[in-house]
């Protein structure tokens, strides 16, 4: 008995030491007269926005105190609770999940914490952080007022309070505001459901704690509750005057605080690696700062989205790559980048005339591996899953949260060639009777592929993989895996005949690290000479040999697409199409001596080999096609078309509506810009709505690029970005494309429409907006 005592307390003591380091007196964190309060003196708030799971733990404090280094007194942190809680009801908060370890190493290097969790944290992380297994619930209504998911929400916020309350700054810690819920305003109109949470997290850490609510100048209003503060989030180059005037009009004695200045912006697979330039960042940065206003800079160092945690956007279906290096002055592998030293030089004019902290070396070198190849594979259709008889089931449904299944069935005899049509999430590839198909891509918005004739008997097989989960936008409920029925239609003997195959054997393979080694012990093959087309998916290992450790980035361009595992260690997604072509491998994960890597390639890969260089690729693209939409084929001939509006738009920053003084119905819409406000800017747009009937925003779910005679492809300035429902994105035409220009967008169907919704970019003078106008329904 004693002993056991003895060796509890031994445990406790090993357990314990920072926070005995880190505990210090009780403080307050307040709003006074158009500043935050720190103890009772004006305090304005310099935080870097960093995510412990996207760190390396034994890298989190060099990372917290290359922050410091960069002049910022406060780390701002999102909860993701879906990394917390996997499977409902089992909570993980150690290890890389020690979210309140994080905080104390924070305060132990004189840095406060801002606290932001969720339940939603968007964050470009699967499912903007809520749990998948949610959607067991098929019918749940997420982020509102839905009875289960309150009930989850709540337990999972008395979770986090257990670790994080002890370290709010009235207990003597360094959490010094937390907030409610993320950015309500873009998705809804709810404030009941703000509310509630609002009294959750008050009920947890005390009516003393700040609580701020963020979202942008253009709808705050929307969800802002009385008692809150309320922060402003906008990206680099924005006109601040403007972001703040709404809010300074409605409350003039509030502090300000922009709570996400974006300084950068997260890369999707099949587009180009998105930058901001440090000019504008550092420009937006000394004006905050020389007018009081606080900030946290949205990344400061953005780090990786691990294993299958990044997530999707929307509209469409857009998938984040792994890195989430978001261009921030603090790179993926924790590097000062130039950005890192301008960004320094302005800020130390802002130290109280001390010289800021000196910047850390790194914690490990930066090593290479020269090339090797991975000799085993094991047939990713022999792959143990869980398997199932009968109607078409999603991932939920088998009770997976992340891998890919395998869906089977038996064809009818169609003599002619016909075609398959379903909602397959994400990444479909379709066989017959073991001979490679085609593949229906979701990011493409694929949802159909072309059957050669067969013959009754034939075996039909689909593999679906599934990428992250949407985490922007009301398409955040989204399944994975076959979505509703699969239909083959055809034409037999001029009939349109159309199959719904309604038994199906279907196998769920997750993508866990123990799944992968164990498909290599049931079936391995060292014989990859051997693979065929049909063989070639799967998973393959390989070892290398280390003397000396460090970080490394390994280059996975001859493989097709999949996830990565190092000793043990999901790494992440890759794919081909890129942008990005290498994965950062922390060298704290790595060991002198042998080491060990498996690749799962849905796809198969032109060579198994890889290497490791000393820099990473985040921007090489090797796309089928380009995404411009500047076929000619898809140019509407409006010569002999009427607008349904005709005018000039005001010049400078915000929204403008154009009403159509009637009712204008069609299926696509065509803007031509005849002229811009500066001679010889290029024309932008950064977001467009049209209002039905009732005056009602339509849903742009549906909607698609037709046409832009010009788009900036480098910059990413494609017309897709005037409803992708970010207002820092943008359409931009090309250097010394000239006017008139025309940006069509299909609605997906006919739509009656009475006003249009038009807004500038969001810098300062609103670059490239456009002055006279014609708009066309058609
Ligand atoms: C919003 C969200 C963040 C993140 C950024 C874009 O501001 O609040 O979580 O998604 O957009 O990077
Ligand atoms: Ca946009």
């Amino acid at each position: 008995m004693k002993l056991l005592k003895h060796l509890a307390l031994a445990a406790l003591l090993m357990a314990a030491p920072a926070t005995m380091q880190a505990a210090s007196k009780p403080g307050t964190f307040t709003t006074g007269d158009k500043t935050f309060l720190l103890n009772g003196k004006p305090f304005i708030v310099k935080a870097a926005e960093v995510h412990y799971p996207r760190i390396p733990r034994p890298y989190w404090e060099h990372r917290i105190q290359m922050c410091k280094a960069l002049g910022m007194n406060t780390v701002c942190i999102y909860v993701f609770w879906n990394i917390h809680e996997q499977q409902e009801g089992q909570f993980d908060f150690t290890g890389n999940n020690d979210v309140a370890e994080f905080c104390r190493i924070a305060q132990k290097n004189g840095m406060y914490v801002i606290v932001r969790p969720g339940p939603y944290v968007c964050a470009e992380w699967e499912m903007g952080g809520l749990p998948w297994w949610l959607l067991k619930k098929k019918d749940i209504k997420l982020r509102e007022r839905d009875p289960y998911f309150m009930e989850r929400v709540k337990i999972f916020e008395e979770k986090v309070g257990e670790q994080l309350k002890p370290l709010t700054i009235q207990n003597g810690g360094p959490i010094i505001m937390i907030q409610v819920e993320n950015e309500y305003g873009s998705y809804g109109e709810d404030k009941p459901y703000v509310s509630e949470i609002r009294d959750c997290l008050r009920g947890i850490y005390g009516k003393e704690l700040s609580l701020f609510q963020c979202d942008w100048s253009s709808n705050f209003e929307k969800n802002g509750l009385d008692d809150l503060t309320w922060t402003m989030n906008f990206g680099t180059g924005a006109n601040i005057d403007q972001q703040f005037r709404r809010l300074g009009e409605l409350r003039p004695n509030a502090p300000k605080m922009c709570s996400e200045f974006w300084s950068g912006w997260f890369d999707k697979w099949g587009a180009r690696h998105e930058t901001r330039p440090a000019k504008d960042m550092v420009e937006g940065m000394d004006e905050m700062l020389s007018k009081g206003i606080s900030f946290s800079l949205y990344m400061t160092h953005g780090g990786t989205s691990f294993g299958h945690w990044a997530g999707a956007n929307s509209p469409g279906f857009a998938p984040d790559v792994t890195s989430y290096d978001y261009d921030a002055p603090i790179n993926e592998y924790g590097h000062a980048t130039p950005k890192f030293w301008e960004l320094r030089k302005m800020m130390a004019k802002y130290n109280d005339g001390k010289k800021l902290p000196a910047v850390p070396k790194a914690p490990m070198p930066i090593i290479t591996i020269p090339k090797f190849e991975l000799k085993t594979f094991a047939e990713l259709l022999l792959a143990p899953g869980k398997e199932d008889r009968g109607a078409l089931k999603t991932f939920e449904e088998m009770d997976m949260g992340w891998g890919m299944m395998l869906y089977s069935t038996t064809l009818p005899d169609i003599p002619t060639q016909s075609v398959l049509t379903a909602e397959m999430h994400d990444f479909a590839q379709v066989f017959i009777n073991g001979e490679y198909i085609g593949k229906v891509d979701r990011v493409k918005n694929e949802k159909s592929l072309t059957l050669p004739p067969v013959k009754k008997g034939q075996k039909l097989l689909i593999l679906v993989e599934g990428m992250g989960r949407i985490n922007f936008g009301r398409a955040i409920k989204d399944f994975k895996g076959i979505v509703g029925d699969v239909t083959i239609s055809a034409e037999v003997d001029n009939n349109e005949v159309t199959w719904k195959p309604r038994e199906w054997w279907q196998c769920a393979t997750d993508d866990s690290y123990e799944t992968a080694v164990n498909t290599l012990r049931l079936t391995a093959n060292s014989n990859i000479n051997k693979a065929t087309e049909y063989t070639k998916r799967g998973y393959y290992r390989g070892y290398f040999n280390l003397k000396k450790v460090g970080d490394t980035f390994l280059n996975f361009e001859t493989w097709g697409k999949g996830q990565v595992w190092v000793n043990g260690h999901a790494m992440g997604r890759i794919w081909s199409i890129g942008p990005q072509q290498t994965l950062y491998v922390p060298g704290c994960w790595l060991k002198k001596g042998k080491n060990e890597i498996i690749v799962l390639d849905v796809v198969g890969p032109k060579e198994a080999v890889v290497w490791g260089q000393d820099k990473p690729e985040l921007n090489k693209l090797q796309l089928e096609k380009s995404n411009k939409h500047n076929n000619i084929g898809d140019k509407p001939d409006l010569n002999s078309a009427t607008p349904v509006a005709t005018g000039t738009f005001k010049a400078g920053n915000g929204w403008q509506t154009i009403n159509f003084g009637k009712t204008a119905k069609g299926r696509y819409l065509a803007i031509e810009c005849l002229s811009t406000q500066k001679n010889g800017d290029r024309a932008a747009i950064a977001e467009l709505y049209l209002q039905g009937q009732d005056g009602k925003r339509l849903s742009r779910e549906p909607w698609k690029t037709k046409y832009a005679n010009s788009e900036e492809e480098n910059g990413n300035h494609l017309g897709d970005k005037v409803f992708d429902l970010q207002e820092s994105t943008y359409w931009q035409t090309e250097k010394g494309a000239s006017a008139p220009h025309l940006l069509v967008i299909d609605l997906g169907s006919e739509q009656s429409v009475k006003a249009l919704e038009y807004l500038p970019r969001a810098e300062q003078g609103a670059p490239g907006s456009v002055k006279n106008y014609k708009i066309y329904l058609y």
